[in-house]
């Protein structure tokens, strides 16, 4: 099918190499001329595994191109809006992209287009599209406006394309149906050649749920805030672990192993960030506010997010005392791992606090660098883990990359001024007892018995007191 793409962020961009993957010939616009003639050079605005690979190995096959969307417009059946909907000061959407693509498409389009809206909407955006076609649209002009929300994660977007869950689609007629149908064939029936794994991890076939638009918008929203829930809802669980001297990671692994629970997405932290979950939570409770329903419960889970960055600073004054003058080293800007976003990233926020406060940070992340050096002054950038980790008194773990997780240990203790690791992430819990044996004091998130006196230094144990919790009598 020829589809066209307007809008070539993280969303659009994924969306249109992934469905000329599939087979179908894909027409990427965008109205940063910047970011286009970036992508016809064969480079990526941003970094996502696997992906600069996919766009131009399609680019190069012709059935990927990048373009006006005049002529996106002219020559697709499928016109997928993916345009940002960042929030405004009130926490709603900003959706004057979205109808910016409505008129474009209005003045241009003649003839029968699918015309879908992609990116995070609030719900009965489809019914203003539409109204927006009606009133500025030619007579010549016959259209169904439909949602297909996208739950692809950044970090792993393509396996979450190629393997999703569920593909949902809100529609008013079979024909926009059938159309969906046609175009996402070769996933619904994990029918093409996996170009994430050649040995492909999952050939379930996925869900595909057919909605009217308002409970497909309605979708979106409710799944994000409700993984934003789950995760706050741990984090709380962590405090009382903490206080009351038990385990939150035990506590996960029994809540989760119960399938209504599940265990995803219980991992607690210094709290959720990136470009979704922080802007749709607040976004869906305006939306749930003017249509005059309470979902306080909603500003709760925003509220606790929020306390993370200052228990978390609370936990790094607690080992270190005075922070002004202490050199520390922060491994991990990005708001998740395999990303260069640092878009909410609760690091950052760990950052310009601990700055503040008159700490020497010598920072590292793999891949956030360059977008962190737009937006951090005061720290020492670092070309690697070791120097970040130069005559630091601490390591703090802000994003679980992997790399983090395969260490010379004795190299970086020769490195440290203090051999304590404070893990934001509870990510090096599985080398606890490596760290010991070589002296190293290691802090977690949610676990009660953690004990910080320099004592445990270099006796083989971890400051993990577990025979000798110190709970705080909880009531
Ligand atoms: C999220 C959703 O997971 C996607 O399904 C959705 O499509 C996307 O938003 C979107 O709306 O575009 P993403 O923001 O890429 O995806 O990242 P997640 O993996 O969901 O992580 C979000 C944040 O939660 C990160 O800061 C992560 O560190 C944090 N997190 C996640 C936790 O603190 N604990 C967890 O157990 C899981």
């Amino acid at each position: 099918m020829k589809i066209s793409i307007v809008g070539a962020g993280y969303v659009g961009l994924t969306t249109a190499a992934c469905l000329a993957e599939i087979g179908h010939h894909v027409l990427c616009s965008d109205n940063d001329q910047g970011k286009l003639a970036l992508l016809q050079g064969g480079k990526l605005p941003f970094y996502e595994p696997n992906l600069a690979q996919l766009v131009a190995k399609n680019h190069q096959s012709g059935r990927l191109e990048f373009g006006s969307t005049e002529l996106g417009i002219d020559r697709s059946e499928a016109i997928f809006i993916c345009v940002g909907t960042p929030p405004l000061n009130n926490g709603e959407a900003d959706l004057s992209a979205i109808q910016t693509v409505a008129r474009e498409i209005a003045a241009r389009a003649r003839g029968y287009r699918l015309i879908v809206e992609k990116s995070t909407v609030p719900v009965q955006t489809a019914r203003q599209i539409k109204r927006e076609l009606a009133l500025y649209g030619s007579n010549e002009l016959d259209y169904e406006v439909a949602s297909n929300p996208e739950f692809l994660r950044e970090g792993c977007a393509l396996e979450d394309f190629f393997h999703p869950d569920r593909i949902v689609v809100g529609v008013e007629s079979k024909r926009a149906e059938e159309q969906f149908r046609e175009i996402y064939r070769p996933v619904l029936d994990q029918s093409f050649a996996c170009p994430v794994h050649a040995e492909c991890r999952s050939r379930v076939k996925p869900a595909f749920l057919v909605t009217d638009t308002n409970s497909s918008e309605i979708i979106k929203h409710a799944s994000n805030s409700f993984l934003a829930m789950k995760i706050s809802y741990i984090n709380l669980i962590a405090d009382l672990c903490e206080a009351s001297g038990a385990d939150v990671e035990k506590v996960a692994e029994g809540i989760g192993l119960d399938r209504r629970i599940g265990r995803a997405f219980l991992r607690p932290g210094i709290g959720f960030g990136g470009f979704c979950f922080p802007k749709d939570l607040q976004a869906f409770v305006r939306i749930a506010e003017k249509a005059g329903c309470d979902f306080s419960l909603l500003r709760e889970v925003e509220n606790v997010n929020l306390a993370r960055v200052p228990k978390f600073i609370e936990k790094v004054r607690q080992e270190l005392w005075v922070l002004r003058g202490k050199k520390i080293a922060i491994w991990g800007l990005a708001f998740k791992p395999n990303t260069d976003d640092i878009r909410f990233a609760p690091s950052l926020a760990v950052v310009k606090q601990l700055v503040d406060e008159g700490a020497h940070l010598q920072v590292y992340d793999p891949e956030a660098m360059p977008n962190a050096k737009r937006q951090l002054t005061g720290v020492t950038f670092c070309d690697d883990l070791y120097s970040a980790a130069r005559g630091a008194e601490a390591i703090l773990i802000l994003t679980e990359w992997e790399q983090f997780q395969r260490l010379d240990w004795e190299r970086l203790g020769s490195l440290l001024h203090r051999k304590l690791v404070i893990d934001g992430r509870n990510m090096l819990s599985p080398s606890k007892e490596q760290m010991a044996a070589h002296g190293f004091e290691y802090v977690e998130i949610g676990r009660g018995s953690q004990a910080s006196e320099p004592a445990a230094r270099g006796t083989g144990r971890t400051a993990n007191k577990m025979d000798a919790p110190k709970a705080v009598p909880i009531g």
